[in-house]
C-alpha cells in the first residue's frame, strides 16, 4: 500500500457539511421548536452543524416525474483545494419512518416495544436493526488507511468503528463503515441515483461497483444468533474463508454450525449516473456556477411505487495530501499496515529517512509541529485533525412516498414544483435556507404537466422572521401583476406572450391574464389553499395546514409565467418568486462529462457519447422542434431550407454549437426518420442562422438515421429526389470532416418505430433515460 503525503498547504475547519434542501434534508431534526437539533445522532451521522436541516418534508412523487435535488456544500467541489465525491443514493423500505420521537432508536431490543426496535414506530429508523447489529458484529475492513486514530483494543475491531468514528458511536441503525466509503464492499438497502465526481476517470469502477448491479458478498449468520450474542464477544468475519471457519455458538432453534458466505443480489436497477461535479467553492455554504443552485436533476424510475423512502446525499472531501483511494484496498490486510507511525514521509520531503522527518514534524498525526526551515528555532503548528482529513457528510430526507400515475397521465412528462427552505431571515436560517420555489425557473414543453406541492412546519423557532402566525411555514402561488414597461425577452426563441413580470410585488388581475391556462377553481386553490382548507383566516394562511398539493396540471400555452407567494414575499427582506418558462418545444437540459451517457430526446432520437470522448463536464441542451415551428424560426431569420423537398423528421437542436469532443473524436447521434419508399433521405446540419445547410455522412436504416457528430447545431432529416444521391454522397464526404450531426425523428407518423429506437439507445450503451 503506498500513501503519498505532500506538504499540509490547506488546514480544513471542523464544519465542512453538507446540506440538502430539495426534497428538505432533516439533519436529523424532527419537528422541534429550537434553532439547534435536539439530537445529532438520531437517524445517521451527518457531521454537519446542529443549526441545519428542517423539521419536516413529506411528499410524494409520480413515478417517472422530474424533481430537483438541491444542496449546498462547505469545502468545494470541482476545485484543486480538495478531491470530491457526491454520491446520490435513495432507499425504500416498509419500516422506514421519521418516527415521532427526536430519541435515537435504542440498540436493545427490550426497549422497544414487543421487544423489536423494528416495528416501534415511536423511533425514526432507515437502516434496520438487524443490519446494524451485522455492521456491529462483523469485524472492520482492516486494509483501511486508520492514520493515528486509535483503533486498537478489543472493543474496536467491528465495522462501527472507523477512522472518522475510532469510538464506534451509533447513529440510528447506521453503519459506520458504510457510512464512509464509497462503493461498500457488503450489502446495503442502498440505491445509488448519480456519483459526481472531481475525477470522472473513477466512474466506470463506481459504476461496475455500484450494488445496483452488482451482487455483493456477507457472511450470513442467522438472524437468532445474531440476536443471542448483540452484547457478546462473537465477531462475523469479513471473508469467505474465515467465515466458512466459523463455528457458531449454539442457540436455540438453530441448526445451523458454521456461517454461511451468501451472494447478496444486485438491487437489478441501472448502473448509477456517473460525471464530474460542478464546480462550488471553499467557505461557502451557496450556489454554483452563475448563481444556480447545486443541483441534480432525477428523473425518477418509471417503474418504481414506494410508500416510504429516503433521499440520501453524501459529500466526500479529502485533501491532496495523500492518495485516498490507494488506502482502501482491502487486499492490504495486514493489520498495522494502515497505521500513521508505518508511513515514512522521508522519501516524499527530500529528508533522510524516517527519523529525520519525525523530528521535523512531517508525520500524519493530529496537529503536529513542522519545522520548515532546518536550522531555524521554531516550528509551525498545523491545524490537522487525522480524523478529518478526508471526511464524509452527509444529509437525509424525510421520508417520501412515489405513486403510480393515474391512467390519464400515463406517458405525460410531470415537473415537480416544491418550495424550500424555512421560515426566518437569511442568519436565522442558516445554513438552512430562506423560501424558494425548486426549480426556480422551469423550461418546460406545452402539453406536459406540471405539480405543485409544498410542506412545512408549525414549530420553527417563534421569533424567526417571517409574516403571519410566528413559527409557521406557509406558501402560496398567485401570478404576478403584468409588466408596464417593455423588456427586450434576451432568451432567443422565447415564444409567445409574458404573464406576470420580473420583480412586480404586486398580484395579477387573472381577469386579463392567463397563469398555465389553469381554471379559476385551480387558481384560487393555489392562492388560498382551498382544495385542502375549508374557509378560516387565509389572508396570510395562518389558518391552512403545513401541506399542500394542487395535483398535476397539464400546461398547454406557451409564454413565460412569474409568479409570487403573497405571504412570504416581503420585499425588504426576502423574495418568494419562481418563473415558468412554457415552450413550443421539448427541451432537456443534461450535464455530461469525461464518462459520457446516453440521452435519450423524448423517446424520439437518442446521443450515445462514449466515454474519453468530452475532456470536461458539458452543459448540453438538446431541443426537438416540430417542423412547423422550425419554419416559423426560419422565415423569421429571412432564410429558407434550400436542400431536398420534405420533410423525414422533426429537427433536433444540439447546443452549445461548438465543437465539444477531443481531438478526432466523434459522438453517435441516431434519429427516427420516414422514410418514403421512393425517395432517399439526407441528414442536414447547419448553425442556429440557418444560412447554410451541409449534407451529413449518415446511415439510413430501418427507419433510424445514425451518424457521428463533434458538437452542437441544428439537424433535420430530408427526403431527397433518388437522382440526389450521387451529389449528396459528394457533399456529404466533405461535410463529414467538418462537424457534427443532427437526429430527428417522425415518431407520431410511424410510432411503431419508436421501440426500434428504444432498443438501438438501449444497445448503443447504458440508457440515461434519467438524464433527460
Ligand atoms: C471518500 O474518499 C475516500 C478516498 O479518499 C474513499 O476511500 C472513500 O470510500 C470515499 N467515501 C465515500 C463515502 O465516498
Ligand atoms: C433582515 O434580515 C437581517 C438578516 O439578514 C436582519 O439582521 C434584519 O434585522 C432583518 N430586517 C428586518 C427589518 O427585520
Ligand atoms: C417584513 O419583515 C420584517 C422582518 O424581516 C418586518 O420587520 C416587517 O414588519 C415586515 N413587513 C411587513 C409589511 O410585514
Ligand atoms: C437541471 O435542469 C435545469 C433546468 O431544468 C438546468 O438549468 C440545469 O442545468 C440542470 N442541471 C444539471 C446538473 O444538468
Amino acid at each position: 500500500m503506498k500513501l503519498y503525503f505532500i506538504l499540509l498547504v490547506c488546514v480544513y475547519a471542523v464544519n465542512c457539511d453538507m446540506y440538502l434542501h430539495n426534497p428538505r434534508g432533516s439533519n436529523n431534526r424532527l419537528d422541534e421548536a429550537g434553532r439547534e437539533r435536539n439530537n445529532a445522532n438520531r437517524m445517521f451521522d451527518s457531521q454537519n452543524n446542529n443549526r441545519g436541516g428542517y423539521n419536516v418534508g413529506s411528499l410524494y412523487y409520480y413515478q417517472g416525474s422530474k424533481l430537483s435535488i438541491e444542496w449546498t456544500n462547505q469545502h468545494s467541489c470541482q476545485n484543486r483545494n480538495a478531491h470530491c465525491e457526491v454520491v446520490l443514493q435513495y432507499m425504500c423500505g416498509d419500516l422506514v419512518r421519521d418516527g415521532v420521537t427526536t430519541t435515537t432508536i435504542p440498540d436493545n431490543p427490550a426497549q422497544c416495544e414487543n421487544y423489536d426496535c423494528n416495528t416501534d414506530t415511536r423511533y425514526g429508523m432507515n437502516e434496520d436493526y438487524d443490519y446494524y447489529l451485522n455492521c456491529k458484529l462483523r469485524y472492520r475492513n482492516k486494509g483501511l488507511f486508520t492514520a493515528d486514530q486509535n483503533l486498537n483494543g478489543n472493543n474496536r475491531q467491528t465495522a462501527i468503528n472507523t477512522r472518522q468514528n475510532p469510538g464506534g458511536t451509533r447513529r440510528g441503525y447506521e453503519c459506520p463503515e458504510e457510512r464512509d466509503y464509497y462503493p461498500y464492499w457488503h450489502p446495503t438497502p442502498w440505491k445509488d441515483i448519480a456519483i459526481l465526481t472531481n475525477d470522472a476517470t473513477m466512474c466506470p469502477y463506481y459504476q461496475s461497483e455500484s450494488q445496483n448491479v452488482k451482487s455483493k458478498f456477507a457472511c450470513d449468520i442467522p438472524r437468532e444468533v445474531i440476536y443471542a450474542q448483540a452484547n457478546q464477544n462473537f465477531k462475523i468475519p469479513n471473508n469467505k474463508e474465515d467465515c466458512e471457519a466459523l463455528e457458531l455458538p449454539a442457540v436455540a432453534g438453530v441448526n445451523a454450525t458454521n456461517g454461511v458466505w451468501k451472494e447478496f443480489p444486485a438491487h437489478g436497477i441501472p448502473a448509477p449516473e456517473c460525471r464530474e461535479t460542478e464546480l462550488s467553492r471553499d467557505n461557502q455554504l451557496g450556489n454554483g456556477i452563475g448563481g444556480y443552485p447545486l443541483t441534480h436533476n432525477w428523473t425518477i424510475p418509471e417503474d418504481f411505487v414506494e410508500d416510504k423512502c429516503v433521499l440520501r446525499t453524501r459529500y466526500n472531501i479529502s485533501t491532496g495530501d495523500y492518495e485516498g483511494w490507494n488506502d482502501t484496498d482491502a487486499s492490504n490486510n495486514a493489520q498495522g499496515n494502515n497505521q500513521a507511525a508505518q508511513l515514512d514521509l522521508s522519501e516524499k520531503y527530500g529528508l533522510d529517512d524516517q527519523d529525520a522527518a519525525a523530528d521535523r514534524g512531517y508525520e500524519f498525526e493530529n496537529n503536529p509541529n513542522t519545522q520548515i526551515f532546518p536550522n531555524a528555532d521554531f516550528t509551525l503548528q498545523l491545524a490537522i485533525n487525522t480524523a478529518q482529513l478526508g471526511r464524509t457528510f452527509q444529509d437525509r430526507s424525510h421520508t417520501f412516498a412515489v405513486v403510480e400515475r393515474p391512467a390519464d397521465l400515463k406517458d405525460a412528462v410531470i415537473h415537480n414544483i416544491n418550495v424550500r427552505g424555512k421560515r426566518g431571515n437569511i442568519v436565522q436560517v442558516y445554513p438552512g435556507v430562506e423560501y424558494d420555489f425548486v426549480p426556480n425557473t422551469l423550461e418546460m414543453a406545452a402539453g406536459e404537466h406540471v405539480h405543485f406541492q409544498w410542506t412545512g412546519s408549525n414549530t420553527n423557532p417563534r421569533n424567526n422572521d417571517g409574516q403571519g402566525l410566528a413559527g409557521t411555514d406557509r406558501s402560496n402561488v398567485v401570478l404576478q401583476r403584468a409588466q408596464i414597461y417593455p423588456e427586450g425577452s434576451g432568451i432567443a426563441y422565447q415564444p409567445g406572450e409574458k404573464f406576470g413580470h420580473w420583480g412586480r410585488s404586486y398580484p395579477g388581475d387573472v381577469r386579463n391574464m392567463s397563469f398555465l391556462d389553469l381554471p379559476l377553481e385551480d387558481l384560487q386553490n393555489l392562492a388560498v389553499l382551498t382544495n385542502k382548507q375549508f374557509r378560516g383566516e387565509l389572508s396570510e394562511l395562518d389558518d391552512a395546514g403545513t401541506y399542500y398539493d394542487l395535483g398535476p396540471r397539464k400546461v398547454t400555452t406557451t409564454g413565460s409565467y412569474h409568479y409570487m407567494c403573497t405571504r412570504n414575499n416581503n420585499f425588504s427582506n426576502r423574495s418568494q418568486k419562481g418563473r415558468i418558462i412554457c415552450l413550443d418545444h421539448s427541451v432537456a437540459d443534461v450535464s455530461v462529462g469525461w464518462n459520457g451517457g446516453s440521452i435519450n430526446i423524448g423517446r424520439k432520437a437518442a446521443i450515445n457519447i462514449e466515454p474519453d470522448t468530452f475532456a470536461q463536464l458539458q452543459k448540453l441542451r438538446i431541443e426537438e422542434w416540430e417542423t412547423a415551428v422550425a419554419e416559423a424560426r426560419i422565415a423569421e431569420l429571412g432564410r429558407s431550407i434550400n436542400v431536398g423537398d420534405g420533410y423525414a423528421s422533426n429537427y433536433i437542436r444540439l447546443l452549445p454549437e461548438t465543437k465539444l469532443t477531443q481531438g478526432d473524436k466523434t459522438f453517435t447521434v441516431q434519429m427516427k426518420v420516414e422514410q418514403p419508399g421512393t425517395k432517399n433521405v439526407g441528414v442536414y446540419r447547419t448553425n442556429n442562422d440557418f444560412a447554410t445547410w451541409t449534407r451529413l455522412d449518415a446511415d439510413i436504416n430501418d427507419g433510424l438515421a445514425t451518424f457521428e457528430a463533434q458538437g452542437g447545431g441544428v439537424y433535420v432529416a430530408r427526403t431527397e429526389p433518388q437522382v440526389g444521391v450521387i451529389v449528396g454522397v459528394c457533399i456529404g464526404l466533405i461535410a463529414l470532416v467538418a462537424i457534427i450531426i443532427g437526429g430527428i425523428l417522425y415518431f407520431k407518423k410511424n410510432p411503431d418505430k419508436l421501440e426500434s429506437l428504444r432498443g438501438g439507445a438501449r444497445n448503443a450503451g447504458r440508457s440515461v433515460q434519467n438524464k433527460v
